[in-house]
């Protein structure tokens, strides 16, 4: 049995990903904004605020052997309408509170004898879209920490990405709130649909598991064809 963290647990690919992994192993997971009473059974829930707060570590097993950061923003408009301020707010959510949680947490990995630490980036660092730049900016700094960690932490913490397309989730609710929507969007894939959040779950829990044990520094692309294929 490995203990598992996962920072935003409560909803989309966090969610789905600790529902995979929690019948074999332990799963502390976070929530956010969600009323506690409706977060599953068989896992291990604390409030966390990345933008806000300090992560409880006394709460957390002594030893973790991987680590996965989910909290994440879509929030698209053109560059003109951006601000600083904004753009600021997204590199805390995406990668400054990532680089922080792996900093909090790093003597907890160092216990195990092979962990391994997921971020997820996005489909739009390998390939341009209109109204991206934000999370574009924020999601390809976790792709270099990725590579940096990656270096700096081997050979006993492995460090490795996913980067999804439009997944449906309540991240996503905006752009797949009606069938139409989903449908139009499904079409633009080669694949023929969006992202489910068990697609994007079961590429971290390979990245957890020892099948991975020979994979680190990878951005692995789960994304229904979109980033290569026209
Ligand atoms: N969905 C997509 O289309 C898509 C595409 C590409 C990349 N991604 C990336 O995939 C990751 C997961 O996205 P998702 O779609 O699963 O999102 P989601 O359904 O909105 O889930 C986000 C999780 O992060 C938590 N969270 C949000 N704000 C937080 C904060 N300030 N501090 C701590 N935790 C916070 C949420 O907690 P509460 O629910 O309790 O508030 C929730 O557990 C994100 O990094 C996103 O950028 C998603």
């Amino acid at each position: 049995m490995k203990n598992y963290l996962i920072i935003g647990a409560s909803d989309g690919i966090g969610l789905s990903l600790a529902q995979m992994l929690k019948s074999e192993n332990h799963i502390t997971g976070t929530y956010f904004s969600k009323d506690p009473a409706v977060l599953p059974n068989g896992i291990d829930y604390l409030h966390f605020d990345i933008l806000n707060g300090d992560l409880q570590v006394d709460h957390l097993p002594e030893k973790i052997d991987g680590l996965v950061y989910c909290p994440g923003a879509i929030d698209l408009k053109p560059v003109s309408r951006i601000s600083q301020d904004e753009v600021l707010e997204d590199l805390k959510l995406q990668v400054v509170g990532a680089f922080a949680t792996v900093q909090k947490v790093l003597p907890l990995l160092k216990k195990s004898e092979q962990a391994s630490i997921v971020f997820i980036s996005t489909v739009a660092v390998q390939k341009g879209f209109s109204f991206h730049s934000k999370v574009a900016m924020s999601k390809g700094a976790l792709e270099g920490l990725t590579h940096a960690l990656s270096a700096e932490l081997a050979p006993t913490i492995r460090v490795n990405c996913v980067a999804p397309s439009l997944t449906n989730t309540s991240l996503a609710g905006r752009l797949l709130n009606t069938p139409e929507k989903v449908e139009a969007h499904g079409k633009t894939h080669p694949l023929g649909r969006v992202g489910e959040p068990e697609d994007i779950a079961e590429a971290i829990a390979f990245l957890l598991s020892d099948a991975s044990s020979w994979v680190t520094g990878q951005v692995i692309h789960v994304d229904g064809g979109k980033s290569t294929i026209n």
